[in-house]
């Protein structure tokens, strides 16, 4: 049987339905949830993501703050805007873009943003309350796989989950989550990475099957057992001179060979991506009432 398409689309469009009640509750009490967003230089790949998160923003009722400042500013003029934006009331959240120019230490600015306006999740105190399953702002990407998991029927509870990926934005969190005595947890987690050996003999093990590695078609149909759930993060350009663009967006999983396969796997584009844009909505709605509550 062919594989249920997971929509990303549709599942995002659920949350942001929710998050609507939510913000018109907060500006019946005179607040209009804030999102500062900040990009340093030109990066083509991070000018769309922002453009995009402004957008989803203005979408929903969530005022964005859009700070777009030079490549070569200095370290010290970010971690200067930061203290402002972490100042300022009328910003919930605050979302500094990756990568970060060379000559800017990423740790030192994300340790900055004051973790009541974390919407990233990325602040160390902020991954330490999700990994001792304290209330926090969840890192957008893995929330949101979780989040598209629950909703399409997919309970990770009991499942071994084999992600692939170790990075401090999906591959660690994400396997952290899964592992949590919460709903949304209570997996039987295996991590996988550049390091890993004979990996295609843990992926075929895998009951969900998560790919964030960013390398284009990493994981192939002989990788995935029968029958799984295959959620795929990747969002890689590749040149196509067919495309007005230049190129066009693909996973780390190559979906022709997976899906006959699979029994559910999710499209790129139209999963995972829309889903980690909305997480950072509700991270912002989220950070807005905890404001409002204190
Ligand atoms: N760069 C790629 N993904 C992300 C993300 O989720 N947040 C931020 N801040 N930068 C990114």
């Amino acid at each position: 049987m062919p594989a249920t398409i997971i929509d990303g689309k549709q599942i995002a469009a659920d949350v942001q339905e929710e998050l609507r009640g939510r913000i018109t509750a907060l500006s019946d009490a005179g607040v209009i949830p804030g999102l500062a967003v900040v990009l340093v230089g030109e990066n083509p790949a991070s000018v769309s993501y922002v453009t995009a998160k402004e957008r989803d923003c203005e979408k929903v009722g969530i005022r964005s703050f859009d700070h777009r400042i030079p490549v070569e500013t200095s370290e010290t003029d970010l971690l200067d805007l930061v203290d402002r934006l972490n100042a300022d009331d009328a910003v919930h959240g605050i979302l500094v873009q990756l990568p970060l120019p060379e000559h800017i230490d990423s740790d030192r600015v994300l340790q900055r943003i004051d973790p009541t306006k974390d919407v990233d999740g990325f602040h160390p105190l902020s991954l330490g309350r999700m990994l001792t399953g304290l209330p926090t702002l969840l890192p957008c990407t893995p929330h949101g796989v979780v989040q598209m998991l629950l909703r399409s029927g997919h309970d990770p509870a009991g499942k071994h989950v084999v992600v692939l990926g170790r990075s401090n934005i999906v591959g660690k969190p994400l396997a952290n989550l899964l592992a949590l005595k919460k709903t949304g947890g209570n997996a039987t987690v295996t991590v996988c990475h550049s390091r890993t050996p004979n990996i295609a003999e843990f992926t075929r093990q895998a009951d969900i099957l998560v790919a964030a590695i960013g390398s284009a078609g990493f994981v192939t149909g002989d990788m995935v057992a029968d029958g799984a759930v295959v959620i795929d993060v990747g969002v890689n350009r590749v040149e196509d001179p067919s495309k007005k663009r230049g190129y066009r967006l693909v996973g780390d999983v190559d979906f022709d060979s997976v899906a006959p396969r699979a029994a559910a796997i999710t499209p790129v584009p139209g999963g995972v991506g829309p889903m980690t844009r909305t997480m950072l909505l509700f991270n912002t709605v989220t950070a807005a009432e905890q404001r409002t509550q204190n």
